[in-house]
C-alpha cells in the first residue's frame, strides 16, 4: 500500500480577490503551464541560456523584481497557492517581463513528473514554511529526501539557494544538507540581489534573523 503524502504546505484560508482571478483568467494562458505533462525546458524557454526554478514563491513578489533585474534569466514559478499565482500574473503582465512561467503545483509532482534531468541552473527557495511546531516538523520540505529527489534536476555546477529567518529550520535545513553528500556548501552573506519580500520584513520586525544557504551540485 501506497504510504499518504505529507503535504509541506496547508491551502486553507487562501482568499482570492477579484483582480487575482482577473489577473488569471486574463493571463495564465501567457503565464501558465500545465501540470503533469514532462517539459522541455529547452522548448518553454528557447532563447534562455540560465533557468531557475523558484519553490514556492508565495504572492511572487521576489520572482517579479528578480525577473525583472536580470531578464536574460529564464524562472520556473512553482507555488500551489492560487491567489499566490493571481498575483504574480498580474505583477509581470504590469512589468512586461516574458522571462517566467508558472506551474500551480505541488513541488514533489514537478520533479516525479514534469522536469527532465539536468534542466536547471539553479532553485531558489525563499522563506520554506518553518513549521514550528514539533508536530509539524515532518511536513517541513527541505528534507534529505527532498534533496535527494531534486539533485537530478540540477545541472553538475548548479545550486539551490535557500533563505530563512527561522533559526531552527536553518540548522535543519543544514543537516540536511550534510546527509546529502553530493552538495557542497553553506550559510552565506545575504547577496545583494535577492529581494527583500513582506514576508522577510515581518521577520525582521519581529528580530528574526534571516540565514542565506547555498549549495552547488558537485
Ligand atoms: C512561507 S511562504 C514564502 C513565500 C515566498 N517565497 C516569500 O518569500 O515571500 C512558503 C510558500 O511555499 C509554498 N509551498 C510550500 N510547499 C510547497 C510545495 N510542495 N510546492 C509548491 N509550493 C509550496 C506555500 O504555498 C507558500 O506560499
Amino acid at each position: 500500500m501506497q504510504r499518504e503524502r505529507i503535504l509541506t504546505y496547508r491551502l486553507r484560508g487562501s482568499r482570492i480577490t477579484d483582480a487575482q482571478e482577473a489577473a488569471l483568467a486574463a493571463h495564465w494562458p501567457k503565464y501558465g503551464l500545465e501540470n503533469d505533462i514532462p517539459l522541455n525546458l529547452d522548448e518553454v524557454f528557447p532563447s534562455y541560456k540560465t533557468r531557475i526554478m523558484e519553490v514556492g514563491f508565495g504572492m511572487g513578489e521576489a520572482t517579479a523584481i528578480l525577473a525583472k533585474d536580470f531578464p536574460e534569466t529564464a524562472y520556473l514559478a512553482v507555488e500551489v497557492h492560487r491567489p499566490g499565482v493571481g498575483k504574480l500574473c498580474a505583477r509581470l503582465e504590469e512589468n512586461g517581463s516574458q522571462n517566467v512561467r508558472i506551474l500551480q503545483h505541488d513541488v514533489i509532482d514537478v520533479i516525479n513528473n514534469q522536469l527532465t534531468d539536468k534542466s536547471l541552473d539553479g532553485v531558489h527557495i525563499f522563506f520554506p514554511d518553518p513549521w514550528q511546531k514539533k508536530r509539524h516538523i515532518k511536513r517541513r520540505l527541505l528534507t534529505p529526501e527532498f534533496l535527494k529527489l531534486i539533485y537530478p534536476k540540477i545541472k553538475k555546477g548548479g545550486f539551490i539557494h535557500v533563505a530563512t529567518d527561522w533559526v531552527p529550520y536553518a540548522e535543519f535545513a543544514l543537516k540536511s544538507f550534510a546527509q546529502v553528500t553530493e552538495y557542497q556548501g553553506g550559510e552565506v552573506e545575504r547577496p545583494s540581489w535577492r529581494p527583500i519580500t513582506r514576508f522577510e520584513g515581518q521577520g525582521l520586525d519581529k528580530n528574526h534573523r534571516v540565514t542565506d544557504m547555498r549549495f552547488t551540485k558537485i
